[in-house]
């Protein structure tokens, strides 16, 4: 019996998960494929429920379906129940579980990409979306000393930060140019995007989320866009010679915690990240 997984997402041209969740499977042997389903929103309620019989093992939730998916499970694991989006569904019988690994990922390419430990340390978190929420929440959950969160429109990233106090004592929100942001910044021992902000073929492509002159050299400046490798805020962290961290060991780390729990075996990582870049190169 050939088991299945998959990811649902629309549009899903970009995805290279069916590379190195494939690859995770072939190099340990286990009879299973892995697909891209593209879905548009509409059908979104249809294709999951079809996930409850057949060899589903259970599948992957991209943009913009994160949020929206949850109303077509059963039970929602609940870190993803705070984070409030699902990037991961296991089937457990009928049974359909929505799990976030998000933050997971996040975390995990910090320790152990950068060797980055995130206790105690000051963090500055561009953006107030879904990828904030989960990289917020992982980061909570490791004592971080302190959180600023920018964002253009001031008012989510108030509403963020207000979420968050519930969570860690040293959190503010601040706006993306402001002054406040550039002191906050010259003591940050980490600076975090994650907005589409410099993602190649989006709207801002090319761009940097803050200011060069903002950018200590003395701290890792992490951008979860993972296309193209070194986006413009990572090559501008890198003149005043701060240390950099791409997007592409979340993506990674992401799908090797859903590996592990579709398959209960450890996800064998290397084979992951070199499918994963191989598929990026194409
Ligand atoms: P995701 O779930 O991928 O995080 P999202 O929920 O749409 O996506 O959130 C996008 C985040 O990127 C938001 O913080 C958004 O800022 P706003 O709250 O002001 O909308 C930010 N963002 C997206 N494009 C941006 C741009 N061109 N300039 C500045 N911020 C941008």
């Amino acid at each position: 019996m050939t088991l299945r997984a998959g990811i649902f997402g629309y549009p899903l041209g970009h995805s290279i998960s069916p590379a190195f969740q494939q690859a995770a499977f072939d190099h340990l042997g286990i009879d299973a494929i892995y697909e891209a389903w593209e879905t548009p929103p509409e059908k979104l309620g249809h294709a999951v429920a079809s996930l409850r019989s057949g060899d589903f093992m259970g599948a992957n939730v991209t943009v913009p379906h994160k949020q929206a998916v949850q109303q077509h499970l059963d039970t929602i694991e609940p870190l993803a129940a705070s984070i409030g989006a699902v990037n991961t569904i296991v089937r457990d019988d009928s049974q359909l579980v929505g799990h976030n690994t998000d933050a997971y990922g996040f975390i995990q390419s910090l320790k152990r990409e950068a060797k980055f430990e995130p206790t105690g340390k000051r963090v500055v978190l561009i953006g107030s979306g879904g990828a904030a929420r989960a990289a917020a929440y992982g980061l909570a959950q490791e004592d971080i000393g302190s959180l600023v969160i920018a964002n253009r429109t001031l008012g989510n990233a108030v509403m963020l930060a207000e979420e968050m106090s519930n969570q860690m004592t040293d959190v503010r929100a601040s706006s993306l140019e402001s002054e406040s942001l550039e002191s906050h910044c010259a003591v940050a021992d980490l600076i975090v995007n994650t907005t589409s902000i410099g993602m190649l073929h989006g709207p801002a492509e090319g761009q940097s989320p803050i200011l060069e002159e903002f950018i200590p050299g003395d701290c890792l400046v992490y951008d979860i866009v993972y296309n193209p490798e070194v986006t413009p805020l990572l090559k501008a962290a890198r003149r005043p010679g701060a240390q950099t961290l791409g997007g592409l060991p979340m993506l990674v780390y992401q799908g090797a915690a859903a590996f592990e729990l579709w398959t209960g075996q450890p996800a064998p990582i290397e084979i992951m990240f070199t499918a994963a870049k191989k598929a990026l190169e194409s």
